[in-house]
């Protein structure tokens, strides 16, 4: 009676269980979706080694971890370029040998040159309606890397609209990253082809990154990636 008493004491409450509940439990497995997606992609080219550029790659570059992890002998390094603090890119940089972090302040200076850029989810939280910056940021990812993967949302009407801007704020909650609602559609996406002259070499619409019991989420046309290259 003592023990089982104790055991009860020992379970954690409904509280503390909610705390530890990621992404991934509550959406799917996102994160190993898309990871398994750019290898894919990464594979396409056959090319003996690969130099990664990863820009906005998150509060723990968990993407860049995970396309190491299925990829390692083949990529010499991926560097990740967001608003990191000097003391935990130290501390991280010290504990990783091919995956290293930078401050994105630094990322117009980088002398390095790399085969691929990434840009994951990341343009619909600079704000796509400020065109400068946007095209700024693809104009300085091309001077140092000769490909350029991008994968963002795509909406087609109000509903999807919603849902993805309920989506972002329940999947970036805890880092603290902030939903801005604006997202790409047909028209605006063939307008940022446009003006930073790219050719799309692979456009891949067709994935779930979320559990099959979350319907609306679920849409496959809520996302996109897209291989680009500069005209
Ligand atoms: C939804 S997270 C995506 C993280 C990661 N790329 C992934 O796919 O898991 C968006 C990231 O974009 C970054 N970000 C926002 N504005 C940015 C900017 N102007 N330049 C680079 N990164 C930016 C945020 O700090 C955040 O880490």
């Amino acid at each position: 009676m003592k023990k089982d008493s104790k055991k009860w004491q020992n379970r954690p409450s409904f509280l503390q269980k909610l705390g530890k509940v990621s992404r991934d439990d509550l959406l799917g497995p996102r994160d190993d979706i898309l990871s398994a997606q750019i290898c894919k992609i990464l594979k396409k080219f056959n090319k003996s080694n690969y130099k990664i550029l990863d820009v906005g790659s998150g509060p723990h570059a968990i993407v860049a971890r995970k396309i190491l992890k299925l990829y390692d002998k083949k990529v010499t390094i991926i560097d990740c370029f967001d608003f990191y603090e000097k003391k935990y890119i130290k501390e991280f940089n010290s504990k990783n040998k091919k995956i290293k972090l930078h401050k994105i302040d630094d990322l117009k200076n980088c002398k390095n040159k790399y085969d691929f850029g990434l840009l994951l989810d990341v343009l619909h939280h600079i704000d796509l309606k400020n065109e400068i910056k946007i095209n700024n940021l693809i104009s300085t990812i091309f001077k140092k890397s000769k490909y350029l993967i991008i994968k963002d949302h795509l909406y087609e009407n109000f509903l999807d609209k919603i849902l993805l801007i309920m989506m972002d704020m329940f999947g970036n909650i805890k880092d603290g990253v902030k939903t801005i609602p604006t997202y790409f559609n047909k028209k605006n996406l063939k307008k940022f082809i446009k003006d930073n002259q790219l050719q799309t070499i692979y456009f891949i619409s067709n994935v779930s990154y979320y559990f099959r019991h979350i319907i609306f989420f679920n849409k496959k046309n809520l996302h996109f990636i897209s291989v680009f290259k500069k005209k």
